[in-house]
């Protein structure tokens, strides 16, 4: 048996996974061939994810993040997603079986993780490779996770519409928009939260585009007139993103995790071929709008993830994250 991975660099691998709101909702411990992953409640989102589906995907993330780290590093990995096995909030058990020479693919999945940030600029107005979109489907299959591009027009209306409606309802909730402030960070350097700097300072819904990503700046805006554009000016760019729908067949703890860890996989081989992307996942916040989408698309099984994918214009911003000794836990 190999020597004891460093936990550190793994959970600080681990880490850079998407959260939302940055909240970071996890904990681990590391032991002699295993990593566990926990779920922490002291991070919750009351408002926006009380059953915090959102918060275990995230966590699934870290879970995919953590196991291509250890590949990268030539190990052989297994995982079992065990939610409640060891405790309430144990997720999953990230185990090293044995040595194995990485291969290159293990390293350029290991090194999207740090290249990897969610862009909300618009993209770039070239396609994504429809091949690439089959390789995506067919890598979150591995993990019993659908993906489909949501890409006919009926479909793209009807989930436009709900996005649209649960940005809204979303905008007009007090409690809400106090949660999203809170996690809202203006102070350069923070270890968590969402900074200023990542977010667009336009109002999304002014945007050239259909996809209206979350305002996490609503009712802070200086109020003013947007620019009036002049008649001679050409007309604005549309954005027109891939926009990716991931479910499951089930909708507990386990499937959440399994759609984290196949949302962790997608983003890290869209990163590493160059692409990048954004959750949009207001309408899945809400149970209502959430069971629309499913009947609407008449889905089979249960929406976990909205995301907008496209070729990036700039580099990404990168967040803050919390200190590894401050999540990774001795075992026992
Ligand atoms: C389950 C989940 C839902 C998310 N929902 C949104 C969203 O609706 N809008 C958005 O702009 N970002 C969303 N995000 C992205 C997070 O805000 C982002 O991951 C976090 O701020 C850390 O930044 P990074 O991804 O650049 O490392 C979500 C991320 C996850 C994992």
């Amino acid at each position: 048996m190999a020597d004891a991975p460093d936990w550190t660099e793994v959970v600080a691998a681990a880490t850079r996974a998407p959260s939302i709101h940055n909240t970071q909702p996890w904990l681990f411990t590391g032991s002699e061939d295993r990593l566990e992953v926990f779920y922490d409640p002291e991070r919750s989102l009351p408002v926006l994810d009380p059953t915090h589906r959102q918060q275990v995907i995230s966590c699934g993330v870290a879970v995919e993040f953590a196991a291509v780290a250890l590949r990268a590093a030539g190990l052989e990995v297994e995982v079992e997603v065990v939610p409640g096995r060891e405790h309430p909030d144990h997720l999953a058990t990230v185990r090293v079986t044995g040595e194995r020479a990485a291969s290159a693919e293990d390293r350029a999945l290991a090194a999207a993780i740090g290249a990897r940030h969610t862009q909300r600029a618009a993209f770039e107005d070239r396609a994504v490779p429809s091949g690439l979109v089959d390789q995506l489907q067919a890598e979150a299959g591995a993990y019993g996770v659908w993906l489909e591009a949501v890409s006919r027009s009926d479909a793209e209306l009807a989930v436009v519409a709900l996005l649209n409606r649960a940005e809204e309802v979303e905008q007009g909730e007090p409690a809400y928009r106090a949660e999203l402030e809170k996690w809202l960070r203006t102070e350069p350097g923070a270890p968590d939260g969402i900074p200023v700097e990542a977010v667009p300072g336009e109002d999304p819904a002014t945007r050239p585009s259909n996809w209206l990503i979350r305002d996490f700046l609503v009712g802070q805006r200086v109020p003013g007139s947007p620019p009036v554009p002049n008649d001679d000016d050409p007309p604005p760019e549309v954005e027109r993103p891939t926009v990716l729908l991931l479910g499951t067949a089930g909708d507990d703890r386990s499937a959440w995790v399994q759609a984290g860890r196949a949302l962790g996989r997608v983003l890290l081989r869209a990163t590493a071929a160059g692409l990048a992307a954004s959750p949009l996942t207001q309408a899945l916040d809400w149970p209502a709008t959430r069971t629309r989408m499913t009947l609407q698309l008449s889905l089979v099984g249960h929406p976990q993830m909205l995301l907008r994918m496209g070729w990036p214009a700039a580099p990404g911003t990168e967040t803050g994250r919390r200190p590894v000794t401050e999540v990774l836990r001795p075992s026992g």
